[in-house]
């Protein structure tokens, strides 16, 4: 059935005009003045509110097994709750555990986004080296359309990818068209930390950001700079939380090497001072890795989401209940890490960023949607509002209003990082794949509707970066004898 979204102002990256938007067959058809809606379509009232394209949220973790228990989100309740936020598609991770089969992981995961209720795709993690990793590598690529690959530098004795296979992993991903994102955190710095602030007779919550400072980002990502720099890969810094790791992305973009850098809307909003509430549960709830940190580092992210530096907004929705995070009451280093956010990753940014006038509209739908459509290369099939792309839209009403809270969003979590805050400027309207699936506190999902998205890998651009590579190379720049 058609869809037509009528009165409204599209609003995208590029400009603001006024136009309807009519959606069929899961595609925007056309987007014109004054369109008729044709026989029996369903009309959206959009007078005074903007259309924008949906959010994507590229830094998600759906039911994932970490620290000895399961993310509560699971695909389902997660991309329900993103939708009644206005977010239509996330990018999820394959972790694969060190030693597993990389190829089985991703399989695994995507058994378990088949209940997804918007479209995903997948970045999947390098966690350890062989050959067999390569070779799956080039298979995700060529066959499953995979085009990112991640590297955690933190979590030790788990997940931790040594300087050994990020340079491995790099150079194969190079060769595959794929950028590198990496989790940056000196992994043996924070175990160093963690053990002696726990044998010092810290074993709270307010452990957590003592063990994991600043300086420990900031080393990390530029060391993942420097490694890319040297193989000449494009990457991408995922959850930049502090300055010093700010100011790596930014001198590397400065000098001219295609860095990107992502925030979290936590980051931007939620400080430090949660991990000293007297209260356990509600310190533990705040227990993620980076931790929250400083004003004067929000500060610094904002400028650089201000600046260009930072390009796209994420959430690395990954929610432990209060019973979950209870594993870490007697030892802060076993509260699983992660918080929520994607129900109101949008609303949030656009009440602190455009309410208050540190994004134009425009740089708004950039930082939230196109720009991560456009790094991961699904643009302009989504981030866009033109003929063609698909039909995942959010309308957005400027002047409703609400109180972020636990006791009413649709999180599958006990505990919201945003409780209390009040924000102006909410989706009233949400379509994905051209069927309206959220109006007005409504949501009308179907179990499984969402599609997986291939994402092509970057072949001429990537080309010459690789001739670069081989012309680096010692067999190249030998003196003839
Ligand atoms: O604390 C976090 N961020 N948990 C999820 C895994 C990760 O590091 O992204
Ligand atoms: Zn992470
Ligand atoms: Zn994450």
């Amino acid at each position: 059935m058609a869809l037509l979204i009528r009165g409204g102002t599209v609003v995208t990256a590029e400009q603001t005009v006024r136009a309807d938007v009519l959606c069929a067959d899961g595609r925007i058809a056309a987007v014109a003045p004054d369109l008729a809606p044709p026989k029996g379509a369903e009309v959206v009232d959009a007078g005074g509110q903007y259309v924008m394209p949906g959010g994507i949220d590229p830094h998600t973790h759906m039911q994932l097994p970490f620290m000895g228990t399961v993310a509560s989100d699971d695909f389902y309740t997660g991309t329900a709750a993103g939708l009644a936020g206005g977010t239509t598609m996330i990018i999820d991770f394959v972790i694969p555990n060190p030693k597993q089969n990389v190829l089985s992981a991703y399989r695994e995961w995507r058994g378990w986004a088949e209940k997804a209720v918007a479209d995903y795709s997948f970045h999947v993690a390098i966690t350890w080296w062989d050959e067999t990793v390569a070779a799956d590598m080039e298979t995700l690529v060529r066959e499953h359309g995979v085009n990112s690959f991640k590297h955690f530098m933190a979590y030790k004795g788990a997940i931790m990818a040594d300087d050994e296979t990020l340079v491995n992993s790099f150079s194969k991903a190079l060769s595959l068209g794929a950028p590198c994102t990496v989790h940056a955190e000196n992994g043996e710095l924070v175990y160093t930390l963690q053990d002696r602030i726990f044998r010092a007779g810290i074993t709270g919550p307010e452990g957590h950001p003592l063990s994991r400072p600043p300086m420990v980002e900031g080393e990390a990502a530029n060391r993942a700079i420097r490694i890319a720099e040297v193989l000449r890969v494009p990457l991408y810094v995922v959850h930049v939380s502090c300055r010093q790791a700010l100011e790596a992305v930014t001198r590397a973009r400065n000098e001219g090497q295609r860095v990107f850098g992502e925030v979290l809307a936590g980051h931007l909003l939620v400080d430090d001072s949660v991990y000293r509430d007297p209260d356990f549960t509600r310190a533990a709830a705040h227990v993620m890795s980076p931790p929250f940190r400083s004003r004067e580092h929000q500060e610094a992210l904002w400028r650089g989401l201000q600046s260009g530096n930072l390009q796209t907004t994420a959430t690395d929705h990954c929610c432990f209940c209060a019973p979950q995070k209870a594993a870490g009451r007697d030892d802060f280093r076993k509260i699983p890490n992660g918080t929520g956010g994607i129900e109101n990753r949008m609303e949030v940014l656009w009440h602190h960023g455009v309410g208050a006038g540190r994004l134009t509209m425009n740089e708004f739908v950039r930082v939230t949607s196109t720009n991560a459509a456009q790094i991961f290369n699904v643009y302009p099939r989504k981030g866009s509002v033109a003929a063609g792309a698909d039909a995942d839209l959010v309308v957005w009403d400027p002047a409703a209003s609400k109180t972020i809270s636990a006791k009413t969003h649709r999180q599958n979590v006990d505990y919201n990082i945003f409780e209390g805050m009040a924000v102006k400027g909410c989706a009233s309207h949400t379509i994905s794949a051209g069927k309206l699936v959220y109006a007005r506190g409504e949501l009308r999902v179907e179990r499984g509707a969402g599609r997986y998205v291939n994402r092509p890998p970057f072949a001429p651009y990537y080309d010459a970066l690789k001739r670069q590579a081989d012309l680096a190379k010692p067999s190249a720049v030998a003196r003839p004898r």
